[in-house]
């Protein structure tokens, strides 16, 4: 039997066999890709985040913008602003990614870096008109390989909802701009509300952040149910708090998770490689993922 296991890492997806891809039980990764293979493209749903999971993380070594850092622009806030939210980053950021700290000491901290910028913004009277150029303007970057991945997904009618912690209306321009906002795409995420003159005055829903991720799931119910018959899940992320993106699906028969380990390699790889069943160690491509459904579907 060994030797039947490892037959998909040396001939199906020899991507797999790189040293950048860690698995804490390779067999068992191989036995669900075979189980979701078998049940084919029609069971299959593709749950994703987005900022530095779909986006790139760095770029020749400079790092690409999260949906939020993509407002950081003149069309659309004031250097005071801007020096709040750079401060903001800078203090909540290292928590956000900490080793040493539980995502309930987290929590309190997430909330109150989302809700200030969240308010900031809203001072700034950001206009709906003025997005789409921001992010044209802006450096953020698909991963290498994004057009495959979403257009493979098109093809063989498998949704891909993204779910998403960053700016929808931000998000879906990104995605708008390079092509890839296919109709089998749904996008969870915090979006604007803006008053009749096209003015940011609040956000709308719940806010998500990145670790009630499970809560938001179980709040969209009504689109996990639509996909009922999906009983399989691919899940991508980049923070532990993604993993909770598919606790909406209520009859989950094979699920593989595959996590990009962008940042604190050294410090945050242990944790990673216990929670994922796929890590990408600075990976900045859709390599795996792709390799992945050209397999199964
Ligand atoms: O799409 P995703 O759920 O990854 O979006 C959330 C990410 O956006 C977080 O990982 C966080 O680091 C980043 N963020 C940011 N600026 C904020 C709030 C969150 O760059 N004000
Ligand atoms: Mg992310």
């Amino acid at each position: 039997a060994l030797a039947i296991w490892h037959q998909l890492t040396k001939s199906e997806i020899p991507e797999l066999a790189k040293a950048s891809v860690l698995m804490r039980d390779r067999s068992r990764v191989e036995e669900t890709i075979q189980a979701m293979q078998r049940a084919g493209p029609d069971a299959l749903q593709v749950i994703s985040d987005f900022d530095m999971t779909l986006s790139r993380f760095a770029h020749n070594g400079k790092r690409c913008p999260t949906t939020h850092n993509i407002l950081d622009n003149d069309l659309l806030i004031n250097d005071a602003c801007k020096k709040m939210i750079r401060e903001l980053l800078n203090t909540y950021y290292p928590i956000e990614i900490d080793a040493t700290r539980t995502v309930e000491e987290k929590l309190p901290h997430m909330v109150e870096w989302w809700t200030s910028v969240h308010e900031l913004l809203i001072q700034q009277k950001i206009r709906r008109d003025l997005l789409a150029q921001a992010v044209k303007q802006s450096s953020a970057m698909l991963r290498e390989g994004y057009k495959v991945f979403f257009d493979r997904l098109q093809e063989q009618q498998v949704p891909l909802l993204i779910f998403s912690a960053g700016l929808g209306d931000i998000l879906e321009e990104v995605i708008r701009q390079n092509h890839v906002f296919h109709p089998n795409v749904h996008v969870i995420s915090n979006y604007m509300d803006f008053d009749q003159s096209g003015v940011l005055r609040a956000f709308k829903g719940q806010l998500i952040h990145t670790f009630n991720k499970r809560e938001c799931a179980l709040l969209h119910a009504a689109h996990f149910r639509e996909l009922k018959e999906r009983p399989n899940v691919l899940l991508l992320g980049d923070s532990l708090g993604d993993l909770t993106m598919a606790d909406g699906v209520a009859h989950t028969q094979h699920a593989l998770t595959i996590g990009f380990l962008n940042d604190q390699v050294e410090e945050r790889k242990e944790s990673y490689v216990n929670s994922y069943d796929i890590v990408l160690v600075k990976d900045e491509t859709m390599d795996i993922p792709n390799a992945i459904l050209n397999y199964i579907t």
